[in-house]
């Protein structure tokens, strides 16, 4: 059996290995995590995988700025009605924001507060360089969906554009984590298993794709106010659809502070190059001007806690 250590450089280096070579990382991935025991699509190699990827969803909305605006206006149509004017928004997942940047612009008049983050830190990289480019502000940031630096009910919409999609198999816990998060509504623009043909369905199990989401909001207790499929589509082989969630307890207060530890769940504040947990003496890198917000970039760092 290998150590983790060991089964990582493999990966790390496999991965990159097959990307250079024009191959899929990911399916790389599958196979020789699949034959080490370890989970389809473990959340180590979405990261290096889309990490891999950094710089070309920027090339092919510069390529096809057409379909980038057509996609941003279906979603900003999407969320708009659940928005007021300055009213929180988050994207889960935002790769290089080229959908982000689009939805702000769309957004303009409500003047939205927006906040967006990845997994990979190279897409947040290239995203800070696009919302600058489009003129548009939002604060981005590292963090894994699966606990979120951000405290309960503190983001007024939660959305994804494709986000879960690689994270087959762990729906519910994807959407209690946003519902969690959120203070009002999730939105979920998401591969429509459900919704598809035969050939795209065995397309998405294929690439271990998220299926059942609606059945898996049903279970985190929220109200199911739209599910359909949608127009405008990145591939018609992985067709998308909308699933707009509301949360019960909308009488709940809002959170007073927003930044959470994802270890501790105590509450964090910005202290030059890191995010501190003053109670419980961790910091949280900043890197590049961006904050690396996922539980495995906890320090110990008693010294910078009050
Ligand atoms: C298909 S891309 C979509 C990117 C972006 N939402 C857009 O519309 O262009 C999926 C993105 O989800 C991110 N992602 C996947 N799993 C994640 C996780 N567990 N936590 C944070 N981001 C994740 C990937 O890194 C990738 O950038």
């Amino acid at each position: 059996m290998k150590s983790d250590k060991n089964l990582l450089a493999e990966l790390i280096r496999g991965m990159r290995s097959a990307y250079r070579s024009g191959e899929n990382a990911m399916a790389y991935a599958r196979a020789n995590l699949d034959a080490a025991g370890e989970s389809v699509n473990s959340t180590v190699a979405t990261l290096i995988a889309y990490d891999l990827q950094a710089g070309t969803y920027v090339a092919r909305a510069r390529n096809d700025p057409a379909f980038n605006r057509d996609w941003c206006r279906q979603m900003a149509g999407i969320v708009k009605p659940l928005m007021q004017q300055g009213s929180s928004l988050l994207e889960v997942g935002c790769g290089e924001a080229t959908t982000l940047a689009g939805v702000l612009r769309e957004l303009g008049k409500l003047e939205p507060v927006a906040y967006g983050f990845d997994i990979s830190w190279s897409r947040i990289k290239v995203a800070n360089e696009w919302l600058k480019e489009s003129d548009v502000c939002g604060q981005l940031f590292v963090a894994d969906l699966f606990r979120l630096p951000m405290a309960s009910n503190s983001i007024d919409v939660v959305y994804t554009s494709h986000s879960l999609e690689p994270n087959g198999g762990k729906e519910r816990e994807a959407i209690e984590e946003l519902v969690r998060v959120a203070r009002r509504y999730v939105v979920l623009v998401e591969p429509a298993y459900e919704l598809a043909g035969e050939a795209a369905q065995g397309r998405m199990l294929h690439h271990g794709y998220v299926k059942g989401l609606r059945d898996a909001a049903i279970a985190c207790d929220v109200e199911v106010l739209d599910h359909r499929p949608l127009p405008v589509t990145p591939n018609p082989m992985n067709p998308s659809g909308v699933l707009v969630l509301k949360k019960r307890q909308v009488d709940d207060p809002a959170a007073t502070t927003l930044w959470r530890c994802p270890v501790t769940d105590t509450s964090l504040r910005e202290n030059g190059d890191a995010f501190v947990s003053d109670d419980a003496g961790l910091a949280y890198p900043i890197l590049g001007g961006i904050p690396l917000l996922r539980a495995e970039h906890a320090v110990v760092a008693s010294l910078l806690c009050r």
